[in-house]
């Protein structure tokens, strides 16, 4: 068993744990970053399948993005627009694939006024949230006590229109249910992108992509770091106290300072800490949760929908796949589609066999390009629910009442432990920016420490 000593010792090496780690060393500490699996970059993944360059995690990044898009320009990284010209294609409860542009969905002219003023009611309740303190608004904990299903459907009984506005928040970001979530973290979740209309906006949330894939920026921060990152070393057991802490890993033991756990909230409990962590750790940790989504990346020799006008953005909250992207790789002569199937008809998919989800996927996906869409040279489901060490995706949430109950405890340091994740940021929540952002913090927040 290796032992070593530093001043800080970080657990995961994702965006959040690297960019911690390299702070850190820029204020003159050293530090080494603890990693369970094989790679960094935890849900950021860019991988080669079937001869195709797959951004198997998360890939887009938007321009209120800002620590995000710091990171990429000190790192060197080009960017590209994803693709989008052409119409996009909307179905509706009629099963009839209805090409549009905008982002307003072409659901009949009632359901379209209901979901613009109830878009303009959530944009201005949004407004009044602060996404680093959603607890501290005056109506929080009476809109942690409603679901975001049960107030969507007290607003209007258009049942399209309900669907539609739950999307933004639901399928397509917490990947929970709606009625599984609160209406306080739907807002949060509008507002760590701005406003509702952003994440409505599929062309400013996902607005660009990093050519040669995401994870090169964890790659690349954990290059500066050198011999400092150790892979394959998922720690077991922290041992902390006024003395420090002591992380113990699978072939090694650190000794450091202090220590920042920089993984999923809901992995903490694979870690034994000496002694337990606090009543109210115990407590909170087991109220926040993964959510859950497949994203499907399909090939093609071509991107056939562009010869047809389209531009590959798609959505339906009536289809398995309730949206779908022009997902082509930067200077790809092939096309690449991407879909994502969520919650709980994620569940039932995998309830099948290999064949007969890829079936259903494929067929979903033929809804809204046509029959084409079903012979993709290269098919690939990214399944995070499998993955050991992430268990679920994009990210997690507080169940209801969680947020206004638990919020504001979530980053508060334990004794020398401290906390960074892009499951609790404001800004950029469940994303690399808030990952980024979470680990600027808690480097911080030591780098205080450390000079008294
Ligand atoms: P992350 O989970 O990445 O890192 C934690 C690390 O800790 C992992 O490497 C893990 O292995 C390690 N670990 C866990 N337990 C450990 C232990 N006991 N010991 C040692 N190591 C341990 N975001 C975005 O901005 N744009 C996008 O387009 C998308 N899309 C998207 C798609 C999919 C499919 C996913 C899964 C996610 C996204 N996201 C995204 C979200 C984004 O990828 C995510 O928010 C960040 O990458 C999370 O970074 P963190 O460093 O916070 O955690």
């Amino acid at each position: 068993m290796t032992e070593i000593t530093r001043d800080v010792v970080i657990v995961g090496a994702g965006a959040a744990g690297l960019t911690a780690a390299n702070q850190l060393r820029k204020a003159g500490l050293s530090v080494a970053v603890l990693e369970a699996r094989d790679r960094v970059g935890g849900r950021l993944w860019t991988d080669t399948i079937d001869g195709a360059m797959l951004e198997i995690g998360g890939q887009w990044v938007s321009p209120d993005q800002d620590a995000l898009i710091e990171t990429i320009d000190e790192l060197g990284l080009e960017t590209y627009e994803r693709y989008r010209d052409g119409d996009s294609v909307y179905v509706g409860a009629d099963g009839v694939a209805h090409r549009f542009t905008g982002d307003l969905f072409p659901a009949g002219a009632e359901t379209e006024r209901i979901i613009s003023e109830i878009g303009e009611r959530l944009d201005a309740m949004v407004a009044g949230i602060d996404p680093d303190r959603p607890w501290a608004h005056p109506q929080a904990a009476e809109w942690d006590a409603i679901s975001w299903d049960a107030w969507l459907r007290a607003q209007t009984d258009d049942d399209e229109a309900i669907r539609n506005l739950a999307f933004a928040t639901g399928p397509a970001m917490l990947t929970k249910p709606t009625h599984a979530f609160s209406l306080l973290q739907s807002l949060l979740m509008a507002a760590s992108a701005g406003s509702y209309s952003h994440l409505v906006d599929a062309d400013f949330i996902l607005d660009k992509r990093v050519v040669g894939g995401l994870q090169q920026v964890p790659l690349l921060l954990a290059e500066r770091l050198g011999g400092d990152v150790f892979l394959n070393q998922p720690v077991r057991t922290l041992e902390y106290g006024d003395g420090g802490v002591t992380a113990v890993a699978d072939g090694m033991t650190v000794r450091a300072r202090h220590a920042i756990l920089a993984l999923a909230p809901v992995l903490y409990n694979r870690i034994s800490f000496v002694p337990p962590l606090p009543r109210l750790q115990h407590q909170m940790h087991q109220h926040i949760s993964m959510g859950f989504v497949i994203k499907v990346h399909a090939v093609y020799d071509r991107p056939f929908w562009r010869e047809q006008g389209l531009s590959g953005t798609a959505f339906s909250p009536y289809e398995l796949s309730h949206e779908a992207y022009d997902n082509t790789n930067f200077g790809d002569e092939r096309g690449t589609l991407v879909g994502f199937v969520s919650d709980r008809n994620a569940d039932d998919l995998f309830r099948l066999s290999a064949e007969e989800r890829k079936q259903r996927i494929l067929e979903s996906l033929s809804h809204y390009y046509g029959p084409e869409a079903k012979n993709p040279v290269v098919y690939y489901e990214s399944d995070w629910g499998s993955e050991e060490w992430t268990r679920g995706a994009y990210a997690a949430s507080f169940d209801l009442g969680g947020l206004s109950r638990y919020g504001a405890d979530l980053r508060t340091p334990v004794g020398p432990i401290h906390f960074a994740c892009s499951d609790m940021a404001g800004a950029g929540y469940q994303h690399v920016d808030g990952a980024i952002r979470m680990g600027r913090l808690a480097a911080e927040q030591i780098v205080a420490d450390a000079r008294g």
